[in-house]
């Protein structure tokens, strides 16, 4: 079942250097391809959008502040599986907790700075493909 998900390389992951190692990763799985990609800082109501589900929780503004640090990568990638697969590959939120061999578990510390976003659902990457990419219909 090919699939189209969104995939946020965060400002984390740009700074540090990780992003060739990241996409290295999605590119070397078989199938799989990176069908838009841009580098971009995220403004506070491009954020709104994407992080709605959260507004009202504690991490909610420090995730806001950080999210818009800098430049992050936003990239669409299609592939068998895509959905369910880049979550896995980037591991649980919490990269304390997230085995070696995933991005946040080879990578990251920090809960908010966890270097990758991927859609969760078939419905989240088609609303999060209209906020980033509403050209690519
Ligand atoms: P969430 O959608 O729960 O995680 P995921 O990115 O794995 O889908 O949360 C969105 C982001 O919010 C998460 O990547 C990092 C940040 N976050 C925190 O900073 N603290 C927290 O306690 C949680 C749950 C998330
Ligand atoms: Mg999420």
């Amino acid at each position: 079942m090919s699939q189209r998900t969104l995939v946020i390389l965060k400002p984390d992951a740009v700074r540090r250097g990780l992003v060739g190692e990241i996409i290295g990763r999605i590119e070397r799985k078989a199938g799989w391809s990176v069908t838009a990609m841009e580098l971009r800082t995220l403004d506070r109501a491009t954020l709104e959008q994407h992080y709605a589900e959260h507004e009202g929780r504690p991490f909610y503004e420090p995730l806001m502040e950080f999210m818009a640090s800098g430049p992050s990568v936003v990239m669409l990638v299609e592939g068998e599986r895509v959905i369910e697969g880049i979550r896995a590959l980037a591991g649980p939120t919490d990269p304390i907790g997230a085995p070696p061999g995933s991005v946040r578990g080879d990578f990251g510390t920090i809960v908010r700075e966890n270097l990758i976003h991927a859609s969760d659902s078939e419905e989240s990457a088609e609303r999060e493909r209209k906020i980033f990419f509403p050209s690519f219909a």
